[in-house]
């Protein structure tokens, strides 16, 4: 029997969440990444994951909004396979290779005309260390180099890596690290998140030119002419968790850039390659501005292979081919033949299942249980459910407790989202729990992220939805007072 994920009250670590029976828990030589022994995942077919303790869990997110089309499928395992048996690896800077190859003709292709050019790396962060670092030689082969100043925003998340830590604004993740980041070229402007951030006095189109001069003054502020890039998320992900711009931010910002002739960076790795219901996020949720420079991972892979790209326009694309002609930036691993046949091979499925009308649908379908069980009136949840959002098939729940019906419950110092999340995997769902998201410090705020496969069944979601919604009820009567 695998140890049951109930939380103690009192836990010394900063979550006050890890196993009941500490005891029953096999030892690691792992250093994870919880404070508690994560359950070790056996196996798992489509949105199914089996348990060492011999249970199976669907899962909800599709791991960090990864597994995009589920485990197992048969067309990436074949391609998979047949690719090993070709062959497994050839160095990127003496040989380059036919996925490589097909795979970055397919982006260019699907990009409708917004990229010329993508190079390949392994995964999220060394996307947007990539975008980073080719911004900047943008600039140095086009022989601006005045330009150092990179400006992306309060409560967003761009990576792991010290550089993406100094881009992005994750206040928990940067924590250990303040000392060592790079608060030089790296500088930050205000969330777009109007739910908490607009003005009750302000329209959309006010919070938008609001937003919109506050990015020029900061640009003037530094010297319009020191800006390589601004950097956004399409989607904000897991700091604020799902939460989209309103309309015209993005065509708004990337005006500001143009003015100042800077670079736009969108981060799509979490919320692009379908997530959003379209192939790029910016398509529906980014006003169709396309960027200069994109960074996408999660679901170019889908969990098969570890990999992340970087596209880049044409005007990127030819400050670098009129100069150097390469990218000076690289790794050992980036456009790995196994990687590139895996994502291929997952690009191809999405396309022939036509799998993002799927997303689509069912992520609306989603979208109307959790406000029916969540929102209607008689719902538990109700006073502390203060917005459901996203798009396609990304979804955040961001619950509130700061209505006077909060007095009916006490969580003990623990975080709602976080207890949730280990409620619902003991029930046999996998959801992600996040705090932190609701003020620019990064101190207040609970939300969940639900982020299914696109091949998630109208039955799973209905599953996935109860589940989740039983755990939250859970919680709630088990901590009322
Ligand atoms: C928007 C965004 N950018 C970058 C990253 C980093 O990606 P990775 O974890 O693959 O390094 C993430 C990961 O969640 C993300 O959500």
């Amino acid at each position: 029997m695998a140890p049951a994920l109930t939380i103690p009250e009192s836990v010394p670590d900063k979550l006050n969440v890890k196993p009941a029976d500490a005891s029953s828990v096999r030892p690691t030589a792992i250093l994870h990444r919880t404070p508690w022994r994560p359950p070790v995942a056996v196996s798992a077919d489509g949105l199914y994951v089996t348990l060492e303790d011999g249970r199976t869990v669907l899962d909800g997110v599709g791991g960090a909004s990864v597994a995009c089309i589920g485990n197992g499928h048969p067309k990436v395992t074949k391609a998979l396979k047949e690719q090993v048996d070709k062959m497994s690896y050839v160095y990127n800077m003496q040989l380059s290779n036919e996925p490589a190859e097909e795979l970055a003709n397919f982006l260019i292709d699907t990009g409708k005309g917004a990229f010329a050019l993508c190079g390949f790396v392994s995964g999220g962060s060394e996307a947007m260390e990539g975008a980073i670092k080719l911004a900047q030689q943008y600039f140095y082969e086009t022989k601006q180099p005045k330009r150092k100043n990179f400006i992306g925003r309060q409560l967003s998340f761009h990576g792991n890596t010290v550089t993406t830590l100094s881009l992005g604004n994750h206040p928990t993740r940067r924590a250990p690290y303040v000392g060592i980041l790079n608060t030089e070229s790296f500088h930050h402007v205000s969330p777009a998140y109007a739910k908490r951030f607009q003005k009750p006095e302000e329209t959309e189109e006010q919070y938008v030119e609001r937003l919109r001069q506050e990015l020029e003054d900061k640009f003037l502020e530094l010297g319009p002419d020191t800006v390589v890039a601004f950097a956004a998320e399409t989607v904000v992900g897991a700091t604020t968790g799902v939460v989209p711009a309103p309309k015209g931010y993005f065509r708004a910002m990337k005006s500001v850039c143009d003015k100042y002739g800077a670079l736009f960076i969108l981060d799509e790795v979490m919320s692009g390659m379908g997530r959003m219901g379209t192939l790029h996020g910016w398509e529906s949720f980014g006003d169709g501005v396309a960027p200069d420079i994109q960074a996408v991972a999660k679901g170019l892979g889908g969990g098969y292979a570890s990999i992340g790209a970087v596209l880049m326009s044409k005007r990127v694309a030819d400050g670098l081919r009129d100069n150097s002609g390469f990218w000076k930036h690289g790794h050992t691993y980036q456009a790995n033949p196994l990687a590139c046949a895996a994502s291929l091979a997952v690009q191809k499925v999405i396309i022939e299942e036509n799998l993002l009308e799927n997303c689509r649908t069912q992520g609306a379908y989603l979208e109307r249980l959790l406000r029916e069980r969540l929102q209607s009136p008689n719902a538990a949840a109700a006073p502390f459910t203060f917005d459901i959002r996203g798009g396609g098939g990304f979804w955040g729940i961001e619950f509130d407790f700061t209505a006077p019906e909060a007095s009916r419950v006490n969580f003990r110092g623990q975080a709602f989202a976080i207890l949730v999340q280990a409620r619902a995997l003991e029930k046999g769902l996998i959801c992600m729990g996040l705090t932190g998201g609701a003020n620019v410090e990064g101190t207040k705020g609970d939300h969940v992220i639900l982020s299914p496969a696109y091949n998630v069944t109208k039955e799973q979601v209905h599953k996935i939805v109860n589940l989740f919604v039983e755990s939250v009820d859970e919680v709630l009567k088990e901590h009322a007072v």
